[in-house]
């Protein structure tokens, strides 16, 4: 019998599955002292996996809101190609600075890698081409300058910044929780339409904590976007070397959040009946699966 093609990457079959597994554990390597003035970033490791699974070789990767270029560095060590927007122009020259030196290394001329400073919101003055692999995390809300963070603590003893940056245009810096989800996800909605039919957009991010509640800023993004996007499912990055602190002691239930959410949405190759940028009328109408895809009833293993 023919092998079956493989349309998405280019994983044999045990690497596929697993991959597939909803949660994974990885417990980011130390920083190296150049990316430290960051206050957030995720390890190349873990975008690593994620782009060898929703890309292949040569494809583009993006990122709006690229930090010390993260993907972008996973991107050109997987031998796809990378564009990044940072709003910092600190951080946007120390993304570009470590793509330089990924592609130096590379040793193949035609790689490609650019970094854009810009206003993510501006993305339609950008250019952009068209899009195969959207990997991307945002400020969690304004969680960085909530008193107390315990990470904080660390970073001020070191001596290095606390937040990404004082600019308003920073959504790091929205207080209230609704606006920063409307410009959060209004971004990622107008993505849309630079990725290819069939590419996917994964979101990692985390729900806040604040005063006595919790924000679900993932099941919110999860939510907003499925009205542009098919939500697909998240992979639950899951980091076990955190030491844990004794919240609410005797007294109450505040957990030790050592969880990301990765979300996963697809642009099907035919747009969905319900998709909001549909609705505007910018995108195919009804959908249907495509082959090789669940189409209701998944294989549960019982
Ligand atoms: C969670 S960090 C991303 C870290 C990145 N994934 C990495 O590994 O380095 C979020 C980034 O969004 C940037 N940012 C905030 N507002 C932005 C905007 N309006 N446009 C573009 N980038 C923005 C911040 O400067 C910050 O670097």
């Amino acid at each position: 019998m023919a092998a079956r093609q493989n349309r998405l990457n280019e994983l044999t079959p045990k690497a596929w599955i697993k991959f597939q597994k909803s949660w994974f554990i990885h417990n980011p390597p130390a920083r190296e002292n150049g990316v430290k003035p960051h206050p957030a970033k995720f390890p190349e490791t873990l975008a690593g996996e994620f782009i060898e699974f929703f890309t292949k070789r040569d494809e583009l990767v993006f990122d709006p809101m690229a930090g010390t270029g993260s993907a972008l560095v996973a991107a050109i060590r997987t031998g796809r190609r990378a564009l990044g927007v940072e709003l910092s122009a600190e951080f946007a020259d120390l993304a570009r600075d470590r793509v330089a030196a990924e592609l130096a290394a590379t040793g193949r001329p035609e790689c490609r890698g650019r970094v854009i400073q810009a206003d993510a919101r501006a993305l339609e003055s950008l250019g952009l081409p068209q899009i195969d692999y959207c990997l991307t995390s945002p400020p969690y809300w304004d969680m960085l300058r909530r008193k107390g963070f315990e990470t904080q603590q660390r970073r001020r003893q070191d001596g290095l910044p606390l937040t990404y940056s004082d600019s308003p245009a920073d959504l790091g810096n929205i207080a209230d929780y609704e606006r920063f989800l409307d410009e959060v996800c209004d971004i990622y909605e107008r993505l849309y339409t630079y990725l290819r039919p069939g590419a996917y957009l994964t979101v990692v991010v985390k729900n806040v904590k604040k005063g006595n509640r919790l924000y679900p800023l993932a099941w919110d993004i999860g939510r907003r976007l499925a009205d542009t996007y098919t939500l697909k499912d998240e992979r639950i990055w899951l980091q076990d070397n955190v030491q844990l602190a004794p919240f609410g002691m005797f007294n109450a239930w505040v957990s030790n959040t050592h969880h990301h959410y990765c979300l996963n949405f697809r642009k099907e190759a035919v747009a969905a009946r319900s998709s909001r940028i549909g609705r505007t009328g910018t995108a195919e109408s009804a959908g249907r699966p495509r082959e090789g895809e669940e189409s209701g009833g998944s294989q549960v293993g019982r």
